[in-house]
């Protein structure tokens, strides 16, 4: 089993997919390598790609907002994306490139063995949860796969640009800390 350093020293020189060549830098995903909560972005964009870090852009700070908001910091979180590479004016990243960089995830996601995890937004929601996905129906709602807790909500960046969905993204957000808590005390209770 590798580790989320070995892993990333990997990840960082892939060349899986055609997105490698216009990446200024490989965005493996960051934070508490044992958290609970994992955050799941669909990919890089102009911030994310010249830092090497997720969510660091103004959907970043929004992210960050919501996290604090319930009681949590960005630390004892991790957060990734979809595809570690930003596609060309980021856009929605195609098939095949999901196909190859996807594993990545998968890896990322037995490393850290996360309790919940948060997709952000439709592609997120379509790749982890169902390729059906309806993100304005089934936002907010849990599904349980392998042990692990999964909702999806609104990708900030959707908050930032319609302000009918910050008040559903908010709710979303508290549904998160409210399931935390719940699993909390089923781990105390065994
Ligand atoms: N949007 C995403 O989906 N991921 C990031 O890391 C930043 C913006
Ligand atoms: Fe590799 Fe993923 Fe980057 Fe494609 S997007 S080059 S698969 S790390």
């Amino acid at each position: 089993m590798y580790t989320l350093e070995e892993l990333k020293s990997f990840v960082v020189n892939c060349r899986k997919c055609p997105l490698c060549r216009g990446r200024t830098n490989v965005v493996f995903g960051q934070g508490n390598p044992k958290g609970d909560i994992l955050f799941v972005g669909e990919g890089p964009g102009y911030y994310e790609d010249q830092q090497g870090l997720a969510f660091v852009g103004p959907a970043g700070q929004l992210l960050t907002k919501a996290i604090e908001g319930i009681g949590y910091t960005r630390d004892e979180v991790y957060i990734a994306n979809i595809i570690k590479c930003r596609p060309p004016n980021n856009r929605n990243p195609l098939k095949d490139e999901v196909n190859a960089c996807i594993p990545y995830l998968r890896w990322q996601v037995k490393i850290i063995q996360p309790k919940i995890i948060i997709c952000l937004g439709a592609v997120a929601a379509t790749n982890i949860i169902d390729p059906d996905f309806k993100i304005t129906q089934e936002r907010g709602k849990w599904y349980e796969k392998k042990g692990i807790w999964i909702m999806a909500t609104y990708h900030p960046s959707a908050v930032l640009r319609d302000a009918l969905k910050k008040r559903p993204f908010w709710e979303d957000f508290k549904e998160l800390k409210k399931k935390h808590e719940e699993i909390k005390d089923e781990i105390h209770e065994n």
